[in-house]
């Protein structure tokens, strides 16, 4: 069908699930799985119910779920905290004295905080916040690195209530200020200046250009990591330690209702400005805590290591919250994957002996272009499981992945999930599900995804068409902070009912769903997802740029490249360090990971009729292909062949 995502990729490989791990699961086969996955869908209130029941309630809920289309209400009328889910239920046995976090930082310097400690930092930050008047439902922004303080931070909030909103270390001033500026946010917390590749990011001054002219920020709470010098704002700034000596530890969970909003993190669309996602409190522990139980099969001995940023949602969902909620140690480290050499992760691996590794397909194949000795030099024997997530995974990179990092041994799971869906969606699950390398498999329990072409028919096997959600499952969001309208508009109006995930996948002949990326002109660069149109502004903001579009194009490493067509305003001639120059600018204005890789400058853009730009065309330009596609709509075909010229 001619609408429909086509899929080249043809994969027969199959790798079973080995008898010792089945043995040892808490889902042992297929047919264990069928039936659960079958029981899921029959009666979702029963199978939700009997998971929420292994966390602590402070009142239950009256319904498990209350669906008025779009807008789901998830054991409704319950109250809990998170925190004490992730905390003090596992103060009153032997988890007490054992790890919660083990950390590692850059430069080398550790620390390992037990549940007990953990704990007790949370309490005692919980009763800062109260201090500097935050209080329940009130939005805190957190900047930070990927260092114990962000789960301590995040752990807080959610004890009193407040909303945290991480903002991803890696982001720049604008960033910061727009997030501030559609949260509301009444307090920041960040730290002085984060390590990064041995070099310092200056968090706080990024704070303080963000905060320049006025925003809805009273208190700004600041971390000493770098040590590096920084402005104090008096009357505004406190410092994290400073503020600890005036408070105690003892710092009671307030029962929130089962749908407090929990936290908000911000998304890019393809158009307009990033949306704030919303996650309440219940539904997503209920989800979080259940998929980190059967997707990574975790146990009380097990060492986890989710290696994302706390930044991004994969940090929030498998670094803190779901390992928290069923009682692992989880491991955080801070820095770079090559820092300072490229076998940080297997130093890593090997010293603290983890079980289960959690990463991405771009770190994969950057692991794989730096070369196996790296690998060789360690032992890996602790891992029995590992995972991905971000993007698809090439079938080359799984098989890497699988057999140099694995040792052939480890199950892997490919698990396909958003920021939206706040936990795991599709996935195998690893004592159960047979994989096929570049295959997310089957959907987790509750899930009931469809492909779908134009018209919302379910298409057949091995047809690509758009991946939608059938029906509510307990992490979803619950709307765009602020725009209900937007919520709904977005993913659930175009299949009335059915959650859109904006992605293309195809369902192979044993019904395995192999993702083929997004559906819209959202990149994923390195696992991150870039709206096309933030960049752009950027670009447009530089006084000498006139119009610019972004593309992607396929890159080997990072998944994909970053091009942008750009033209300049008319009195501008094209000197030799402007593209430099208009790449910095991005960097300045979203973050490093959003520079284009290349910059093209072109006299004009393609655009139809309607004024709108062709993008179509322009990634075929920019992966160096011929322009094939329908151009009937092109206003000026001159253009064409101009941009065909434009590479240097
Ligand atoms: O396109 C899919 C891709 O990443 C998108 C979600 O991005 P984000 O909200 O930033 O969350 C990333 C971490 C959950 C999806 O719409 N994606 C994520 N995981 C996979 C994937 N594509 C293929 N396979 C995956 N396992």
């Amino acid at each position: 069908m001619h609408d429909n995502i086509e899929s080249h990729l043809v994969e027969k490989r199959i790798f079973k699930p080995r008898t010792d791990f089945a043995k040892n699961a808490r889902i042992k086969s297929l047919a264990q799985y069928q039936r659960m996955y079958r029981e899921s869908l029959r009666q979702p209130a029963k199978f939700w119910a009997r998971e929420a029941s292994e966390l602590v309630w402070r009142a239950r809920w009256k319904k498990v779920l209350e669906w008025k289309a779009p807008f789901a209400k998830w054991f409704a009328g319950g109250k809990l905290n998170i925190s004490e889910n992730c905390l003090d239920r596992h103060l009153t046995g032997p988890r007490r004295n054992k790890a919660a976090i083990i950390w590692e930082g850059e430069p080398g310097d550790k620390r390992t905080l037990t549940y007990q400690q953990l704990h007790r930092e949370v309490c005692r930050f919980a009763n800062v916040l109260k201090r500097n008047n935050i209080k329940k439902g009130d939005r805190v922004i957190i900047y930070l690195p990927n260092i114990p303080e962000t789960a301590v931070a995040m752990l807080a909030c959610a004890r009193i209530g407040a909303v945290h909103s991480v903002v991803f270390g890696g982001f720049s001033a604008d960033s910061i200020r727009d997030r501030i500026a559609d949260s509301g946010a009444i307090a920041v917390v960040t730290a002085d200046g984060a390590y990064r590749r041995g070099g310092i990011v200056p968090l706080k001054k990024n704070v303080d250009e963000a905060l320049r002219d006025g925003t809805s920020v009273r208190r700004v709470i600041v971390f000493r990591r770098a040590g590096n010098e920084i402005h104090m704002e008096e009357g505004r700034d406190v410092w994290w330690h400073r503020e600890l000596e005036y408070v105690d530890a003892n710092c009671p969970p307030v029962p929130l209702d089962s749908e407090h909003p929990l936290y908000l993190l911000y998304t890019s669309g393809s158009t307009g400005k990033p949306k704030g996602i919303l996650h309440t409190t219940g539904g997503y522990l209920v989800g979080v805590y259940s998929s980190t139980k059967y997707i990574f099969d975790i146990r009380d001995e097990d060492i986890f290591w989710c290696t994302a940023d706390v930044g991004w949602v994969t940090g929030h969902s498998y670094i803190v919250y779901g390992p928290l909620a069923n009682g692992a140690t989880t491991i955080m480290y801070e820095g770079a994957p090559n820092w300072p050499e490229p076998d940080r992760f297997w130093k890593i691996i090997e010293e603290y002996r983890v079980n289960i590794l959690y990463t991405a397909p771009t770190a994969i194949r950057a692991f794989i272009r730096w070369g196996d000795h790296w690998v060789a030099k360690h032992d890996l024997s602790s891992l029995r499981l590992l995972g991905t997530v971000g993007e698809p995974i090439n079938p080359e990179a799984w098989m890497w992945y699988y057999k140099n990092i694995g040792g052939g041994r480890c199950p892997v799971v490919d698990t396909w999930w958003q920021t939206e869906t706040g936990s795991i969606l599709i996935t195998p699950l690893p004592g159960a599900i047979p994989t096929k390398p570049g295959s997310a498999t089957l959907p987790f329990f509750g899930i009931d995804p469809a492909i779908v072409d134009e018209k919302g028919r379910e298409v057949g096997a091995n047809v690509g068409g758009k991946l939608i959600i059938r029906r509510p499952w307990p992490a979803m969001l619950r709307t765009i902070y602020g725009d209900k309208a937007r919520y709904r508009q977005q993913y659930w109006s175009e299949f009335k009912g059915n959650y859109l995930t904006g992605d293309g996948a195809r369902r192979d002949e044993d019904g395995y769903f192999w993702i083929v990326g997004r559906i819209d002109d959202v990149l994923n660069v390195a696992g991150h997802r870039l709206g096309t149109s933030e960049i752009e502004s950027a670009l447009v903001s530089h006084p000498q740029v006139a119009e610019a579009a972004v593309v992607g194009r396929p890159d080997e490493l990072k998944g994909q490249g970053v091009v942008a067509f750009v033209t300049l305003k008319a009195s501008v001639s094209v000197t030799g360090g402007l593209k430099a120059e208009l790449r910095e600018h991005v960097g300045v204005h979203i973050g490093a990971i959003a520079k284009p890789d290349e910059v093209r400058f072109a006299e004009a853009l393609p655009k139809t009729r309607s004024g709108k730009i062709m993008r179509r065309l322009l990634k075929e330009i920019a992966s160096g292909a011929r322009v094939t596609g329908d151009t009937t709509t092109l206003e000026d075909f001159s253009v064409l062949a101009k941009l065909a010229e434009s590479e240097e």
